[in-house]
């Protein structure tokens, strides 16, 4: 592998997905989403009517699935069935059930041999569950954000409310603490800490500190 790979792990909301943006945007890396790629099978399971609890059905439905991978805007981004999914794959309903999904490990081995696959694109800042412990585990460069649970639910509870859906802050807390249970808990390759990852507590820290304190770390990746 020539292109290299900067992995950030952690749970939801723990701000990964803003920050995996702006290292890459500062490193002129491209930036991919994983957790999109989950996201999308389940809006297509969704779609067709394929029961969420049947991994069997999900499976084959994945080998027929109509995806195609381009770059644009500095990230890797996807089509499925020709639709580049924006919203359809952050509401209620997939937040719900993503997790069952990227608990099956006929999904998971999709996903990860698509991820491997992109660094034919370029150099890339993955953002995901398992980028450091599974997807790309020979790279040197491997961060894990986290934050306090009551923490994490305040900014997703922010973030949804500034959307369209209307929920309780005490309903986004309880859908966080299940899906962490789910994605900490599955047997194929769970939300761990990779072995050589920075651990970053982001309880206290903005935004900008923690894109500084990244850079910082990855200075030598850094164009002149
Ligand atoms: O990061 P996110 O909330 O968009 O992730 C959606 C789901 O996908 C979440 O339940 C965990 C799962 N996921 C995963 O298992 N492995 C990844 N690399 C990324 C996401």
């Amino acid at each position: 592998m020539t292109n290299k790979v900067v992995a950030i792990d952690g749970p939801s909301a723990s701000g990964k997905s803003t920050v995996a943006k702006r290292v890459a945007a500062g490193l002129e890396f491209l930036y991919v989403d994983s957790g999109s790629l989950y996201r999308g099978i389940t809006w297509k399971v969704l779609k067709e009517g394929v029961s969420i609890m049947d991994a069997d059905k999900v499976a084959v439905m994945l080998k027929t699935v109509d995806i195609f991978f381009f770059v644009a805007a500095g990230a890797v981004r996807f089509k499925i069935d020709g639709v580049e999914l924006k919203n359809e794959i952050r509401t209620v309903e997939v937040n719900e059930n993503v997790s069952k999904i990227a608990a099956m490990p006929a999904v998971r081995s999709q996903v990860v041999s698509w991820l491997r696959d992109m660094h034919r694109f370029g150099n890339l800042v993955m953002e995901g569950r398992d980028i450091g412990t599974a997807v790309f585990p020979g790279t040197e460069y491997k961060f894990y954000l986290d934050a306090s649970e009551e923490e994490r639910a305040r900014r997703r509870f922010q973030e949804i409310h500034d959307g369209v859906e209307k929920v309780t802050f005490s309903e986004v807390n309880e859908s966080l603490k299940r899906r962490d249970t789910i994605d900490k808990g599955r047997k194929l390759d769970p939300l761990r800490v990779a072995p050589g990852a920075v651990i970053i507590d982001t309880t206290s820290m903005n935004i900008d500190q923690v894109v500084a304190f990244i850079l910082e770390r990855l200075k030598p990746l850094l164009r002149k």
